[in-house]
């Protein structure tokens, strides 16, 4: 299933060691790394612990290390007492309350810095103004946001009341908003008028209008940030303005104090089945693990601008926005728009202008930005970056050594970070001033975290040739605690396989020679569009619930700068279209699957065909179809199928 993608990588040979000038100034130096290693595999568990007590501020400290009890259902420091805003903010007050929290540029160029002081005021009087609307502590409260310092105030409020939220990326459609406010039975939505992107405004109200309208029982009241200024509607008794609400309230909250393993937040992902899950995060765990990584892999010094360029609605905006900086005591910058917006030398320009030291992003965006050439980027000074990071989905060598030599000027270490949304913070990662880089590969698992490469019998894998399962196979403080609701799919979903062993993360990789770990892409129905997670069982609902379509088959094919895109196979009720029927449908379908599930899961490629390949049994053969969707040599034996001959329809020949 693996072997033309360990094929290429194997000849990616090159290694790039630690820059000097780096390596000396940096954080975690060789022998640090290796007495954190050493510490970690000589009692996992009492690493942890030192880590918990020293680098998270209790209220009640904690007596319980891990509780394997219920195993996989781990449980970490569950008998301590804390509050994730409180460790985000307040501990920060005394020696850095006037340092910048949040540096933010607005699309259409607006800029304003709030301090970690400032910051605190905005987030207490917001979580004043929840506690004003009855919302309690374990009450869910969804936020709809553009990426606004509000989202943050937002998040970090609910945090502070011991609310749990469960943030909904504002691409998504009011569909799939509603589908996730049901799942959640959230009291409030958080959302705005709209935001700006590529120069339009994106109409987030509205959005949450429709998809309260036929459902959303759960939700009483919607609280409204005024960013575009552009005319919603309000519904009396339901919705109020950001402004009002927090009108007249206190800016000093007490934190509420919340047993560690108290969820912080749900966060919906796709998987291989239709219905998105609830990925629910612990406090005390997640927080810790995303501290800790952004300390080690992100060399977080006093005077470093921290750039992480995810949307908040993405694990990676939760993590490396929201919180594992902010309870690093960083400063960082929040940009709100299109990286291409005005132009392509947007990205670049901020850097500029805001004095970014590390810069943090997905290589969609690098593929993107690099096919415009290198004259933006040279446009600008850059000078200031001292560190780069990539997140999201493999990095292709090409793309890697453009970011290293036009952004980083070879100057730059990149830091090339495996993790999921389940894992909660960075698993795999070069730590900067120790690790030699290779082009696509993420290295090395972090202190802590034990991964390994294992065959379908559970066995680990030493080959360099062979690829296998991705597992962990010793529960970490930030992993996932369960799917909100459904535990009995958090067991089979990611522990089953083996027997409840390991942590299946559902991609497959190998390891090289020299032990680094190189991501081979989902072992299952998942596809990854501009770094995007979707679910082909998500797509394909989406198609059949329009009226001239009776069955679909979605896989990806490889593209230049998604990385993969939608290729949807298609069976209509009636007769087959062809033509300029076909064209009219398939424009059809792509609006009508963007409404349903948000723009990007349009599809890039539909074609139509009288029926699908399938097996005796009834399974589609995705393999198969994937590989005439990539126009790749067909391996399947198609001789069992009922009709061979539609091979050539489904090729578009026919
Ligand atoms: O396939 C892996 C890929 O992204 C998946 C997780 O997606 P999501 O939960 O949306 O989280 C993305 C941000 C953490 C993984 O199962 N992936 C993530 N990072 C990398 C990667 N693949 C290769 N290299 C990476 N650095």
């Amino acid at each position: 299933m693996t072997d033309t993608n360990i094929e290429s990588i194997l000849h990616e040979n090159r290694s790039f060691p630690p820059p000097q000038d780096f390596a000396a100034k940096a954080r975690i130096t060789p022998a640090e790394l290796a007495a954190l290693a050493t510490e970690a595999q000589r009692d996992n568990v009492g690493f942890w612990t030192r880590l918990a007590r020293e680098e998270l501020s209790w209220h009640t400290k904690f007596k319980q290390a891990l509780d394997d009890s219920q195993a996989p259902n781990y449980r970490w420091f569950a008998d301590g007492i804390l509050n994730a805003s409180y460790n985000c903010l307040d501990v920060h007050l005394a020696a850095n309350g006037d340092k910048p929290a949040i540096i933010f540029e607005g699309e259409p160029g607006d800029s304003h810095t709030l301090t970690y002081r400032q910051l605190t005021v905005e987030v207490c009087r917001f979580a004043n103004a929840l506690k004003a609307q009855g919302i309690e502590p374990g009450d869910r409260v969804v936020i709809y946001m553009p990426m606004v310092p509000e989202a943050i105030i937002a998040m970090q409020a609910c945090a502070r009341i011991g609310a749990t939220h469960s943030v909904v990326f504002g691409g998504f459609s009011a569909n799939s908003l509603r589908d996730r406010i049901n799942d959640a039975s959230a009291r409030m939505v958080i959302t705005a008028d709209g935001g700006w992107r590529g120069g339009k405004s994106v109409e987030l109200k509205a959005a949450v209008d429709a998809a309260l309208a036929d459902s959303g029982r759960s939700v009483e009241k919607v609280i409204v940030f005024k960013r575009t200024g552009e005319p919603v509607a309000m519904r009396e008794g339901r919705d109020l303005w950001w402004s009002d609400a927090v009108k007249g309230q206190r800016d000093r909250c007490e934190p509420a104090w919340v047993g560690a393993e108290h969820p912080l937040f749900l966060l919906y992902t796709s998987g291989s089945t239709g219905k998105p899950k609830g990925i629910q995060h612990s406090t005390a765990g997640y927080l810790l693990s995303t501290k800790l990584s952004s300390q080690w892999v992100f060399d977080l010094r006093d005077d470093d601008v921290f750039w992480c360029t995810a949307d908040i609605g993405w694990v990676t905006g939760h993590s490396y926005v929201c919180y594992g900086p902010l309870a690093a005591g960083a400063t960082i910058v929040m940009y709100e728009g299109a990286p291409m917006y005005p132009d392509g030398g947007r990205f670049w320009k901020i850097c500029e202008k805001l004095g970014v030291t590390i810069f943090y992003t997905a290589p969609t965006a690098l593929r993107a930005l690099m096919k415009l050439g290198n004259e933006l980027p040279a446009k600008y000074d850059l000078s200031k970056l001292r560190l780069l990071g990539s997140v999201g989905e493999p990095i292709n060598p090409e793309a890697w050594i453009w970011y290293h030599t036009v952004i980083g000027k070879q100057r730059c270490p990149i830091v090339d970070t495996w993790w999921q949304t389940e894992t909660g913070a960075i698993m795999a990662s070069p730590i900067p001033g120790v690790t030699a880089t290779k082009p696509g590969s993420c290295t090395n698992p972090i202190p802590g975290i034990d991964m390994a490469i294992v065959d379908d019998e559970g066995h680990v894998i030493s080959n360099p040739d062979q690829g296998g399962w991705l597992v962990v196979r010793k529960p970490w403080p930030g992993m996932l605690r369960t799917i909100w609701g459904d535990n009995a799919r958090y067991l089979s979903n990611y522990w089953a396989r083996f027997g409840n062993r390991y942590y299946v993360a559902g991609d497959t990789a190998h390891q090289d020679q020299d032990g680094y770990f190189w991501c081979l892409g989902r072992a299952d129905d998942v596809l990854k569009v501009s770094g995007h997670r979707l679910g082909t069982m998500e797509i394909e609902s989406a198609f059949v619930a329009h009226p001239h379509v009776a069955e679909t088959a979605v896989v990806s094919r490889l593209h230049e700068i998604k990385g993969e895109s939608i290729f949807a196979f298609v069976v209509c009720r009636g007769t087959r279209p062809t033509g300029a029927d076909a064209d009219r449908l398939a424009a059809e379908l792509r609006e009508f699957v963007g409404k349903e599930l948000g723009a990007i899961a349009k599809p890039d490629d539909i074609r139509f065909a009288d029926n699908l390949p399938k097996t005796r049994s009834g399974k589609i053969m995705r393999r198969l179809l994937r590989a005439i969707a990539r126009d790749e040599e067909i391996t399947e034996d198609i001789s069992t199928l009922e009709n061979p001959a539609i091979v050539e329809q489904l090729r578009g020949r026919t």
